[in-house]
């Protein structure tokens, strides 16, 4: 039995459909979350500095004795994960596995399309991670750089973003995918729009469920889950204003965020 929190941490607010589904299979346990809502989007960011940005805001999240940390961003798990592993002597969760198993469960035909950010393409971390699982199944990645900024602007489900989901997506047309893996935490917000671009016959993917899954059986195995004792608390933290983290992100997770606090985070 451990109470201490759980740090969830992302670039911005997309990483809040994590927390849903942690909130969801893990109903007693404490979440301290940041968003680097000052620096996102980090998908189109050097190697360097998404690794340099993730070790910081894990080292603030290690400053609330959390006892476990998930990275919520795709592009920080597919770059900084094994580094960040390296450097703290908490559980360090991506989103990558959980996303790759679900996927791989998912196809009937064995051909999986793969969109995230430039980031998360770019590094293959998806396509090795389901060549690990299973290496007959053939892969598609398309990066779609545009997502991330129309959902912080909550354009998700605008013309504006069916039009650019029409414009990347197209690329799936001629591959026969029936399994598209959402690798970005800011795509789940906009599966409408994306599902009206790829039509019904494609299953869609968000990491986020199995990701909560694989997050309560670390817990279990190392024997840290919380005892549920108590209501569980929920903190919020953001590198830019607050205001709007809790505006968003009240829609992101559907319930009221109270407090969202401003934090600097190259201090
Ligand atoms: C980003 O910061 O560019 C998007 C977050 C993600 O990769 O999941």
């Amino acid at each position: 039995m451990d109470n201490r929190p759980i740090g969830v941490f992302d670039s911005g607010v997309g990483g809040l459909t994590v927390v849903k589904e942690i909130m969801k299979q893990l109903p007693a346990e404490d979440i301290v979350y940041f968003g680097d809502t000052a620096r996102v989007p980090y998908g189109t960011r050097s190697r360097d500095t998404v690794i340099k940005f993730t070790l910081q805001s894990v080292r603030f999240l290690m400053s609330q004795g959390i006892k476990a940390v998930v990275l919520a961003c795709n592009t920080a798990s597919a770059i900084s994960l094994e580094v960040a592993q390296q450097q703290f002597d908490v559980p360090i969760l991506g989103v990558i596995e959980g996303g790759a198993i679900a996927a791989v469960h998912a196809t009937k035909n064995k051909r999986i399309g793969v969109i995230g950010t430039e980031g998360t393409i770019n590094s293959g971390a998806y396509e090795r991670a389901i060549k690990l699982l299973d290496d007959s199944i053939e892969t598609f990645a398309k990066p779609c750089p545009l997502f991330v900024p129309l959902v912080e602007e909550g354009l998700q489900d605008s013309e504006i973003a069916y039009m650019a989901a029409r414009e990347y997506l197209s690329f799936f047309e001629d591959t026969g995918i029936d399994t598209l893996l959402m690798g970005c935490t800011h795509y789940p917000l906009m599966a409408n729009t994306i599902r009206r671009a790829v039509g019904t016959g494609v299953k869609l993917i968000n990491p986020a469920e199995k990701t909560a899954l694989i997050l309560k059986r670390t817990l279990l195995q190392m024997d840290i889950l919380n005892d549920g004792a108590k209501h569980p608390r929920y903190r919020y933290f953001a590198s830019d204003d607050g205001e709007r983290f809790k505006k968003i992100g009240s829609s992101f997770l559907e319930c009221h965020i109270s407090c969202a606090s401003k934090i600097d985070i190259e201090r």
